[in-house]
């Protein structure tokens, strides 16, 4: 009899590679995906550990889930993703209804794991061990029940520089590279499902580096995969960018204009004191040569606003950075401590100054966001239609830049890239209608 294996997906765009992973390396247990939580006889949460509140949800979510496993004490609940390997074994201290904690590296012995489960045991397992999981998971089916033609794939995992904040480092352990053959193949089995969209995921994904292969060469030889039409990538830090990564930007077609990269803070003295390794002018540069490139560049950033030490002055510095940008889109958060970085023990920005400061950064965002966004009302730009949206008849798919756009369009057009005219810019969207006088090539 097949199983019914429900997962939460929470935090970074990894954790949905990993989950999708996750559920293949299950099916082999006779598990089967289901949509709803009320018939399932495994819930996994997939976790993210990024920021106090993101940590917390977890134990939210499992209060909410006692009920279930009272109910159905044959009901198996997982803990999986970058709260499992902070916390491992002391998750089942505080909710000791949970079977098992599974760290992101260990994704490939969840077969093992689920056979222990069945006995009644519990199984705990957050080693780093040598080998890699993903050539030991199952290949990765794509979004094939949701038909969407859009994937990600990860490329690259962990990260080794140690911003001063950030838990990655612990919770993902060391930067590796995937193999470029493994990936191109993952990427041709993709295509053949349906993807016309590949999103290259990486903690540092600019970092890319296997058998002499950069990010950049990964990027060009996929580019020859027939039926591909846009490969996107996400996220990279500063000090990658190689002259070789931003010349494909203006070279390679099916590279999209559009680049994430997070700077955190304006104010030199703050980008030292969270180990960034990188001054504000340099980061500008490196965005200079980006619109060089490629002039319609969509710039996006994450900013961190009151970091232990940041004054006045240095979140000056971050607002003035921005309005030197004027970011396509970017997210902005505050300042969480989190356990075992090394700044957590530093004295803590006053709540209510941190509230304040990210009112202010997130108006001028959201400001430089409508300004970008207006300015493609009367373009004709190539959407790819990705899925129905909200409303009857509608479809809702992306720009070359990243936007959400809705037009009425037919269903079986789901997949296609078509050109549209941008009508209207809306909050967090556009909204267009198909034309039909040009091939909308930009
Ligand atoms: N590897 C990526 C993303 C890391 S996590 C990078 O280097 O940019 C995504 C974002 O979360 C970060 O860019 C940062 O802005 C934010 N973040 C990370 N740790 C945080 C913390 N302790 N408090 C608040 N925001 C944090
Ligand atoms: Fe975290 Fe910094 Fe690594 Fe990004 S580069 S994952 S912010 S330590
Ligand atoms: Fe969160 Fe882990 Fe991703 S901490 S942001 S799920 S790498």
């Amino acid at each position: 009899m097949t199983k019914k294996l429900f997962v939460k997906t929470y935090g970074c765009q990894m954790n949905v590679y990993d989950s999708e992973r996750m559920a293949g390396a299950l099916e082999g247990q006779g598990y089967e995906v289901t949509e709803d939580q009320a018939e399932a006889d495994m819930i996994l949460l997939n976790t993210c550990h990024i920021r106090e509140k993101a940590a917390e949800k977890v134990y939210s979510e499992l209060g909410r889930l006692k009920p279930l496993k009272a109910a159905n004490p044959d009901l198996k609940i997982g803990v999986a993703g970058c709260v499992a390997q902070a916390e491992g074994e002391e998750i089942i201290r505080r909710q000791p209804m949970v079977d098992l904690v599974v760290g992101p590296q260990a994704y490939h012995r969840l077969p093992e794991m689920d056979a222990k489960l069945q006995t009644g045991a519990r199984a705990i397992d957050t080693e780093f061990p040598e080998e890699d999981k993903f050539e030991h998971l199952p290949k990765a089916r794509g979004p094939k029940a949701s038909r969407a033609p859009t994937a990600f794939l990860t490329v690259q995992e962990g990260c080794d520089k140690f911003c001063a904040f950030c838990v990655v480092p612990y919770t993902r352990g060391a930067e590796v590279s995937r193999p470029a053959e493994r990936l191109l193949a993952e990427a041709r089995d993709l295509v053949e499902r349906g993807v016309v969209e590949i999103t290259l995921l990486g903690q540092n994904v600019n970092a890319y580096e296997a058998d002499g292969w950069s990010l950049a060469r990964l990027i060009r030889e996929m580019a020859k995969v027939d039926g591909l039409e846009r490969i996107r990538f996400t996220t990279s830090h500063p000090n990658d960018m190689s002259e070789d990564l931003i010349a494909a930007h203006g070279e390679v077609e099916k590279l999209m204009p559009y680049l994430h990269l997070p700077v955190q803070s304006g104010s030199d003295s703050v980008l030292k004191a969270m180990n960034r390794k990188h001054t504000a002018e340099k980061y500008l540069r490196v965005l200079e040569k980006m619109r060089e490139a490629r002039p319609d560049i969509a710039l996006s950033g994450d900013f961190i606003v009151g970091f232990p030490g940041e004054s006045d002055a240095d979140f000056e510095a971050t607002l003035a950075l921005c309005e030197e940008v004027r970011y396509a889109q970017a997210y902005s958060f505050k300042y969480s401590p989190r356990p075992g970085t090394p700044a957590a023990g530093r004295e803590d920005v006053d709540e209510a100054v941190k509230s304040e400061r990210l009112a202010r950064l997130q108006a001028m965002l959201t400001a430089h966001q409508a300004e970008f966004q207006a300015a493609q009302v009367g373009k004709v730009l190539p959407v790819l239609l990705e899925k129905p949206g909200r409303l009857e008849g509608q479809l809702v798919g992306r720009s070359p830049y990243l936007q959400a756009v809705h037009l009425q369009a037919d269903p079986s057009d789901v997949g296609t890239i078509i050109p549209v005219k941008i009508m209207a810019s809306e909050k967090n969207s556009l909204a267009g209608v198909r034309d039909t006088t040009t091939s909308g090539a930009i």
